[in-house]
């Protein structure tokens, strides 16, 4: 199969797992789950109360298990796996922490995919970095420590994996077993650099098609991303279910759902 672009970057957020009932940011009023941002996804939130953080994690990582890949996740899926044995190249930038992507994949599309948020399925070591491919749920719904493998999350097959719990402290906070010291989810949190955008502006700078999908296009550095690819020469297309933050970088716009929208605009190309 042959395609008429020659290099494709896909930029996805929270839109595209709405349909799988994953909730989105806004959506929740800036609340997430009665927390504030600051308390549960930062760096100074974790340093004060890194239960409380865990709890939310954990938590996270029980809804994200149960969630199921939707139609658009599988279409970009099988778009991919149909990229890979033609002679164009796709590249997949997620804001998404909910490991759907790779799931709908059936294994992790390695080079070509960045998380640049993070991901759900990985812890990393507070002392050493060293990351860990991680599907422990220490906290249940109501607070209580457990160990829950949440299993059906994504596992990375190149990175240490967690299969036994790994030692907790007094206060249930689990510890690396490099160091022995505290692990934390592997996810960017607010004040901190995504991962990879190196690697995405340099894809993003050599493609001739861009295409974001389910992104408000509010959050920095993703919001860039449609200018930056326009700027060198790409085809730019938002798919959304409202107008983004960023329209005027867009050629093209389909409202509507991602699950309608992207199988119809992937027949085009
Ligand atoms: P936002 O919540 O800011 O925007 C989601 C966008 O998806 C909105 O513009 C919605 O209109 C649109 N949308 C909702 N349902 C849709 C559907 N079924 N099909 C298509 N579009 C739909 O999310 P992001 O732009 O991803 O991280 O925000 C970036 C990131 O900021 C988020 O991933 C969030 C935060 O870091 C986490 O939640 C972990």
């Amino acid at each position: 199969m042959d395609f008429r672009y020659k290099r494709i970057v896909f930029l996805t957020g929270a839109g595209i797992s709405a349909e799988s009932g994953v909730r989105t940011f806004r959506d929740s009023s800036g609340l997430w789950e009665n927390h504030k941002v600051e308390e549960v996804a930062s760096p100074s939130g974790f340093q004060k109360d890194p239960v409380l953080v865990w709890k939310f994690y954990s938590l996270r990582r029980l809804q994200a298990a149960e969630a199921k890949p939707n139609k658009a996740h599988a279409t970009l899926a099988n778009l991919l796996h149909d990229l890979e044995k033609s002679h164009s190249k796709a590249t997949l930038i997620t804001q998404n922490v909910d490991t759907l992507h790779e799931r709908a994949y059936g294994a992790l599309p390695d080079k070509n995919f960045l998380d640049i948020h993070g991901t759900l399925s990985r812890s990393r070591c507070t002392k050493c970095s060293k990351v860990y491919s991680d599907r422990w749920a220490y906290f249940d719904a109501t607070g209580k420590s457990v160990d829950i493998h949440a299993d059906d999350l994504w596992s990375n097959a190149s990175l240490t994996c967690l299969l036994t719990t790994p030692k907790r402290n007094a206060n249930g906070i689990p510890l690396s077993p490099c160091c022995t010291e505290q692990l934390r989810p592997d996810i960017v949190w607010f004040g901190e650099r995504p991962q990879g955008v190196e690697k995405a502006v340099e894809e993003l700078t050599r493609c001739d098609l861009f295409v974001a999908i389910g992104t408000s296009g509010n959050v920095q550095p993703a919001s860039n991303f449609a200018a930056v690819a326009r700027k060198a020469g790409a085809h730019t297309v938002c798919i959304n279910l409202e107008s983004p933050e960023n329209a005027g970088a867009f050629h093209e716009h389909l409202l509507g759902t991602a699950g309608d929208k992207l199988p119809e605009f992937l027949k085009k190309i």
